[in-house]
């Protein structure tokens, strides 16, 4: 279903998120036909470029990153008649004159922020001085929102003097994530498992969001950002609140956001023994964090394991275990619900027990595992088996499935329609930064310095400790 008709303006367009993600995105949506004729894209930046110039520099990151299995030879020249670039200078009056002429009346209009949070506040200020913006207007801001509780609390005033809460869309592109929509569908599109999804039946919740890559390239933002505001404070969090929430009334931003709000805000504070830091190290074959970022004494994780503790009805007692990493084993993405055992063994203990276990696979090869518990086959005693109730969402759906849109183009989409249920509001961005910032605090004080860890591994030795010392184990990173 096409979205209605929109001017999006692009500031930031010729950097690299716009080019990786923002761009190949439109255009996918434009190639199913959900960008309408009248849709217009104009691209912002310092660089002085005229429209043939970046309609060059889209099609270019667009072979490179890509269109879509809907995406026929032709549709690109199509779909660059529809873009436009201006120089405009976000400090100074340049550019903002003949962006305001590009713009068209009585279509809906958002600007998308992909640039540094240093420049919010003087392009926020700009676009209602110079007349872009009013107040059905949309803005779109990226991550990192903030750096801690007090910047963050800075950002989201600056955006305040000039725009309302239900203009700002910010970002959080796991939101985005076709299955982590789908955690919100497993928990309250079924009878199943929502009766069972307290600490009575549940033993304990893992979250594991690994990654093979390092921060090669990125190493300037990264060192000064780390695991934890990289990952946990924005993703992580929000997967957490996703699992650990009430079902709201509806599916609506508000009763949405005021769920998870609810959860951020039960967090306990975590003891800083729950909590493994690390750093990947060289091996012979590759260079680790601190040549990658240039700092030899560089004290910044690139992987972190906690126990967290959600102090509500729903959650006592059952702990939520969080890892992330850089230059890990795997790719992988996963929620694990590990279900209590059954409280007695009619069995006996010969037969063996096992917990079942609800694994979300969130990427790659997205879909759903169900460990169950059945017969051993064969003739000798009852001993029990765990198999998996194995389902990959790409199989289940069909090979005629429609082509899961990527979490930008999902997200952009959004914006367009006025939906910010995917979107993070600024008291729930807050609310993250006041539990994580302690964390980060106490670091410093202490002089944490983070533990080594071979590339390619699970992480370091102490992050599996966490578990054991619990008698619990994380599952296999693979
Ligand atoms: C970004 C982080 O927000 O998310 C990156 O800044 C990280 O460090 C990325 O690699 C992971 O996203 P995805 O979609 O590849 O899981």
């Amino acid at each position: 279903i096409p979205v209605d008709p929109f001017d999006l303006v692009i500031f930031g367009a010729t950097g690299d998120l716009a080019r990786r993600k923002i761009l190949p995105g439109l255009f996918r949506r434009f190639c199913s036909g959900q960008m309408p004729e009248e849709a217009r894209i104009t691209g912002a930046a310092r660089s002085d470029m005229d429209d043939a110039g970046f309609r060059e520099m889209v099609a270019e990151a667009i072979r490179e990153f890509g269109g879509g299995r809907s995406c026929e030879d032709g549709t690109l020249d199509d779909f660059l008649t529809r873009i436009g670039y201006v120089t405009v200078d976000a400090k100074g009056d340049g550019g903002w004159g003949e962006l305001k002429e590009r713009l068209r009346s009585g279509f809906v209009r958002a600007f998308y922020f992909s640039v540094a949070p240093s420049l919010f506040g003087d392009i926020a200020e700009r676009l209602r001085s110079f007349g872009l913006a009013d107040d059905d207007s949309r803005v779109v801001v990226e991550k990192p929102f903030g750096k801690d509780l007090a910047s963050a609390r800075a950002l989201n005033a600056t955006l305040a003097q000039h725009f309302d809460e239900t203009q700002i869309y910010r970002i959080d592109h796991y939101l985005g994530k076709e299955t982590v929509q789908n955690l919100m569908a497993v928990r309250f599109g079924n009878m199943l498992f929502e009766p069972l999804w307290n600490s009575q039946y549940v033993d304990h919740i893992q979250i594991t969001v690994a990654e093979t890559v390092d921060v090669g390239g990125r190493g300037g933002y990264y060192d000064t950002s780390g695991a934890m505001r990289d990952m946990v404070q924005n993703h992580l969090m929000q997967l957490l609140c996703l699992i650990a929430m009430e079902p709201p009334a509806r599916f609506e931003p508000d009763a949405v956001r005021d769920e998870k709000l609810k959860v951020i805000r039960a967090l306990d504070p975590v003891d800083y023994h729950h909590i493994v830091r690390g750093q990947y190290a060289a091996d012979e074959s590759q260079p680790g964090y601190r040549a990658h970022v240039e700092n030899p004494r560089s004290t910044t994780e690139s992987f972190v394991a906690m126990k967290v503790h959600i102090s509500n009805w729903r959650w006592a007692n059952t702990p939520f275990y969080l890892r992330t990493g850089k230059k890990l084993k795997a790719r992988t993405s996963e929620i694990a619900v590990v279900f209590k055992d059954a409280p007695h063994s009619i069995f006996g203990p010969e037969a063996g027990r096992h917990a079942n276990v609800l694994v979300i696979r969130l990427q790659p090869n997205e879909g759903m595992t169900l460990g169950v518990t059945i017969k051993e086959p064969g003739p000798g005693g009852m001993r029990l088996l765990d198999v998996p109730l194995d389902m990959s969402f790409a199989e289940a759906l069909g090979p005629d499935a429609e082509e899961v849109p990527d979490a930008y183009e999902r997200l952009i989409m959004d914006v367009i329609r006025g939906n910010q249920t995917l979107f993070m509001r600024g008291d729930e961005v807050e609310a993250a930064w006041r539990w994580t910032d302690p964390i980060i605090e106490g670091w410093t004080a202490r002089g944490e310095v983070p533990k080594p860890y071979e590339p390619g591994s699970s992480g370091p030795e102490d992050a599996l400790m966490l578990m054991h010392r619990d008698g619990r184990k994380w599952r296999e990173i693979k």
